[in-house]
């Protein structure tokens, strides 16, 4: 077994030594289960290693031998006197300090939000499939896996085994969630650990792993993947492009206008985009954490109550607006809900809005005041609205955007576009600056209706190439199908000598050339995915109908619970169904800035097909 060589030379060393040596005499399990305490003084007496998550691991054969021995407790004995939270934080001022003391100052703004001595055990039940895929990497687990259900809670942190015993993964837990267990950790082996981590991440690991103080279970490690994440959203949208955009509301006299940068970047070749993911849950390590940021705003959403319980909205917050440039205020939006992606319940009350942490240049601390009016923030060039307070989700629908890049191509040479389930209407601005010749945008919400409208002015398209319209899609889509019928009629009448719309006037079916689909998750459950799968095909049929030939149509579903070859065999029988045929131009999904686990399909849940049908 090899060690990571430790960076603290003094007691840790021996510790390193010690643990070598040990290391080379039992069990691989035993000494490759690197992990770091929190505090060795809740475990004087037994032998530890650190871990990246800061939680007490005991090495040595005990651990496989006895759940009870290894951590000097069954798991039923674990408490509500174990945890402790924590109410009050010092916010560290970071003024004044060089880049790496900055960046440690910063780290130690985040906190642990449950605080507990020693994870709780859970087992899984035997011939659990949940074994493999952990060890693949998908990081959920859910309840029926579970074979020892202990109640903590909601977040706590825990250790999850196999039916033997043996170690797993590291995770949060929350005993009334059907998504029992989102890992965190998996348990690696140094060899392994050292193949996955490049130099830097080993060093900050090896760090992590000689800290010793309380209440670093988790913070450092959110603030090294946070790094990550950020970083990531840098390379893939730059730095710099969002400094000087601020909504007009709130900056009367701001150095640049917002046309201004755009048109400036434009002719650089760069098309602005300053709304993007900034930490998507599971795809950065930070199960069931999303952020979104919006120019000079955040938005973080906490998936359920145990990552309620597990993060430290606060510490996050204030981490970001010191980490990111230009970064006024980061929002919370409440509402626990569960599912990957977007398939949460749509919407949430204005009073689910809170204000997480502001910079010293933030207008105000009022969270109506400072969202008074949508947030206004570049989407490949185009102005865009978010509204965290009325809107959806954290405001905006950031994971088609790259889709809508495609329909605004799709849209050229004066097409005419149906957008359905337009919320505030992405897909119908993108098409209108694509060269559309005119948009219809469908939302059962008059909000989301009356947004596309402003935000389709905002960009400076004629009104009237534009018709929102507030109703149901399929409604929508039913009454255009039976006036196409009634007019297929009357045209078949004249074949037979009839006269259609009274003699001169020309009457037109109700077909457009782009269609675009986006509907909300119809299986916000397992349970649910079959009557969703119905759904889905009678609304993809009926749309193929009104998709004019050779025009383009756009099927979307964001459920995680159904996979992309079913997907496309319900696009397949639909389309079908509807008499037509077609191909395949692009089959796409969520944007570059929703990461998911390589291995987890439930994270890739948005599917985007584009077919020209005949
Ligand atoms: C996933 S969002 C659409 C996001 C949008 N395409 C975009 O690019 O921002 C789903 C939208 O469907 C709307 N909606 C839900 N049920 C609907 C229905 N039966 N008919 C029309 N719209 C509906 C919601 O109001 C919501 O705006």
């Amino acid at each position: 077994m090899i060690f990571l060589p430790p960076s603290h030379k003094n007691q840790n060393f021996v510790w390193f030594l010690l643990a070598s040596v040990l290391s080379l005499c039992h069990t691989p399990y035993t000494s490759a289960f690197h992990c770091r305490s929190p505090s060795s003084r809740h475990f004087p007496s037994r032998r530890l290693s650190p871990s990246p998550l800061g939680v007490v691991f005991p090495a040595g054969p005990s651990l496989a031998a006895s759940t009870k021995d290894a951590f000097g407790l069954t798991a039923e004995t674990v408490s509500e006197t174990a945890y402790t939270r924590k109410t009050k934080r010092e916010s560290k001022s970071v003024e004044g300090t060089g880049q790496g003391q900055k960046q440690k100052a910063r780290r130690s703004l985040i906190r642990s939000n449950v605080l507990q001595k020693r994870p709780v055990v859970l087992r899984l039940v035997p011939q659990s499939s949940a074994k493999e895929s952990l060890r693949k990497g998908d990081p959920w687990v859910f309840s029926d896996a579970i074979k020892r259900k202990i109640n903590g809670p909601p977040g706590c942190l825990a250790l999850l085994q196999d039916e033997a015993g043996k170690p797993l993964a590291l995770g949060l837990y929350d005993s009334s969630s059907p998504l029992a267990f989102r890992m965190l950790s998996l348990y690696n082996s140094p060899q392994r650990r050292n193949r996955l981590l490049n130099r830097r991440q080993r060093q900050e690991e090896t760090e992590e792993w000689h800290k010793s103080e309380p209440n670093e279970v988790s913070s450092s490690l959110i603030a090294s993947r946070l790094e990550r994440a950020l970083d990531l959203r840098e390379r893939l949208f730059g730095v710099s492009s969002h400094l000087m955009l601020r909504p007009p509301s709130l900056s009367p006299s701001p150095s640049r206008s917002l046309e201004e940068v755009s048109s400036e970047r434009e002719r650089e070749g760069v098309s602005v985009t300053t709304g993007y993911r900034l930490v998507n849950g599971e795809g950065d390590g930070l199960p069931g954490l999303v952020i979104d940021r919006y120019g000079p705003y955040a938005v973080v959403r906490l998936d359920g109550a145990g990552p309620a319980g597990f993060y430290d909205g606060g510490g996050i917050g204030q981490f970001l607006v010191d980490r990111l440039h230009g970064l006024d205020a980061v929002f919370l939006k409440g509402g626990v809900t569960e599912g990957a992606g977007r398939e949460e319940g749509e919407g949430a009350s204005r009073k689910s809005v809170s204000l997480l942490a502001s910079s010293s240049s933030c207008p105000s601390k009022d969270v109506e005041v400072l969202l008074k009016h949508p947030i206004e923030f570049y989407e490949n060039g185009m102005v865009m609205h978010s509204d965290p307070l009325r809107g959806q989700k954290t405001g905006a629908f950031l994971d088609q955007r790259e889709n809508r890049q495609i329909i605004r191509k799709i849209a050229a040479g004066g097409k005419r576009v149906l957008n359905l389930f337009a919320y505030n209407g992405g897909f119908s601005v993108a098409a209108g600056q694509g060269g559309a010749s005119h948009v219809t945008s469908v939302d059962s919400s008059k909000g989301a209706i009356e947004a596309s409208r402003a935000v389709w002015e905002r960009n400076g398209l004629s009104p009237g190439r534009h018709l929102p319209v507030v109703g149901d899609a399929l409604e929508f889509l039913k009454s255009s199908t039976e006036f196409n019928e009634r007019v297929e009629a009357m045209l078949q009448k004249e074949d037979l000598g009839g006269v259609p719309g009274g003699g001169d006037v020309k009457v037109k079916k109700k077909e457009w050339e782009v269609v675009v689909v986006d509907p909300p998750s119809f299986a916000c459950s397992r349970a649910s995915l079959m009557g969703a799968e119905k759904k889905y095909k009678e609304l993809f049929e009926m749309a193929a109908r009104v998709t004019a030939s050779g025009g383009c149509l756009a099927l979307s579903s964001c459920s995680s619970h159904l996979r992309l070859e079913r997907f496309m065999e319900i696009c397949e029988s639909a389309v079908s169904s509807a008499g037509r045929t077609g191909k395949v131009i692009e089959v796409r999904q969520q944007a570059g800035d929703h990461p998911f686990p390589l291995s987890s399909f439930a994270m890739r849940y948005l599917k985007f097909v584009l077919i020209e049908l005949d």
